[in-house]
């Protein structure tokens, strides 16, 4: 008799246990699926952005005027600009192989693209979605019309890909 009852009381508490248990981990298993989820769309967004808005880094003289209006074009196209003013700008364009006749006041990087002067961010974007062998684009000198130089008379220009030991292209016309 005693021994029955015994394992009756036993076995619903051990049922009763055992039942709770699985509930609690099947709850933890919920509760760390979902925080996987969610640690992976927010490592994943930030990814995202940089994917679709990379970081510029731009090197331009202390007193260009017209570079901090192409660099806020870029930063209003969406891309995050970091800027150096520096005087040796000579040293920059020879460092990053921008030849003279390609020449423009700021110097650029993106990822491993050098960008010379007034580039519309589109042409930008579309470099590196298609992420041709070249070096970088450059915008010679400073035609009217390009982004940072706005003006009245708009100039028609082309912004040329350019790679170390190959031939200039044009890679837009604007
Ligand atoms: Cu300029
Ligand atoms: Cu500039």
């Amino acid at each position: 008799m005693s021994k029955s009852k015994r394992i009756r009381r036993s076995s619903p508490t051990n049922q009763q246990g055992t039942r709770r248990n699985l509930f609690g981990q099947s709850q933890k298993v919920i509760i760390g699926t979902v925080s996987i989820v969610l640690i992976g769309v927010l490592v994943w967004l930030p990814k995202e952005n940089q994917a679709g808005f990379p970081e510029v880094t731009v090197y331009k003289s202390p007193t260009c005027g017209c570079c901090g209006k192409w660099i806020d074009h870029m930063k209003e196209k969406g891309f995050k600009v970091i800027t150096h003013n520096r005087q040796d700008m000579n040293q920059i364009k020879q460092e990053y192989g921008v030849d003279y006749k390609l020449r423009s006041c700021h110097t650029a990087v993106v990822e491993d693209y050098v960008l010379e002067g007034h580039i519309p961010a589109e042409d930008i974007r579309r470099l590196l979605k298609e992420r041709p062998a070249v070096d970088g684009l450059a915008v010679p000198g400073m035609p009217a019309g390009s982004p940072g130089m706005e003006s009245k008379n708009e100039d028609l220009y082309e912004v040329i890909a350019f790679a170390k030991g190959k031939k200039n292209a044009i890679y837009e016309r604007h």
